[in-house]
């Protein structure tokens, strides 16, 4: 497989086969790669990603998901290379919710339906709150359909407890505090060994 050419990116090995893959900040140029990620969700994973039943994303919304803002936010692809090509097959990340607490992201996470159920989906959680926790945020949520019982067990198996959302009935918040000196994300290295999060050209202007 080769390596990701000017990203600072982690090398993972994933289920029993330990299929390798690389895990990485998004950057501008992986737009399309991804839109291809989103597009081949089964619907039932699109709609619990995205909690609407959406067959494609938008330009605006695609250069959001694919350029987020570096000062605040975060979003990790993981990058298989299948027949000679890269695909992303996962994505983990967390964004600024300017009306919500400064200190707190709003986290969202997918895996692409064939690599589920190989602990990818834990690891990039662990990941993503360690990443959070050593640049500062204090708090973690993410807002989950009840119907959604894989992430709902994931999240609360990795500390977060559920309350009611505010404004929508059909939603779960799941939320975890990153301040406590104990647990998986204060005892997360670094997941790039010190390497800048995201390359400079992942940083310019949206
Ligand atoms: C939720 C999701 C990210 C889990 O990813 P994954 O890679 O399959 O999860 P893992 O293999 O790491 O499993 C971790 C834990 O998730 C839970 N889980 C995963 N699949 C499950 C299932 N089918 N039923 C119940 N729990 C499940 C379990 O707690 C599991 O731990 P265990 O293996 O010790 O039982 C994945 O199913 C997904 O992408 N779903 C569609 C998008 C989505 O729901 N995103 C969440 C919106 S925030």
């Amino acid at each position: 497989m080769p390596a990701e050419a000017g990203h600072p990116a982690a090398l993972w090995f994933v289920g029993t086969r330990c299929r390798p893959l690389w895990v990485r900040p998004i950057v501008r140029d992986d737009a399309g790669a991804f839109a291809d990620f989103v597009a081949a969700l089964s619907p039932p994973s699109r709609r619990q990603r995205f909690h609407t039943a959406v067959t494609e994303l938008s330009p605006t919304w695609l250069r959001l998901l694919a350029q987020p803002d570096a000062a605040t936010d975060l979003a990790l692809v993981a990058v298989a290379w299948q027949q000679g090509a890269p695909q992303i097959v996962a994505e983990a990340r967390y964004a600024v919710d300017r009306f919500a607490d400064p200190a707190q992201r709003e986290f969202a996470l997918a895996v692409a339906d064939g690599w589920q159920h190989q602990g990818l989906g834990r690891r990039l959680l662990r990941a993503l709150t360690g990443e959070a926790a050593r640049h500062g945020v204090q708090q973690l949520v993410g807002d989950v359909l009840r119907d959604n019982q894989p992430m709902l067990q994931l999240a609360a198996r990795e500390g977060f407890a559920p309350t009611g959302h505010p404004d929508d009935a059909r939603l779960l918040r799941m939320t975890r505090s990153l301040q406590v000196s104990a647990g998986p994300a204060a005892a997360a290295q670094p997941l790039f060994g010190g390497v800048p999060r995201a390359a400079p050209a992942a940083t310019g202007a949206h």
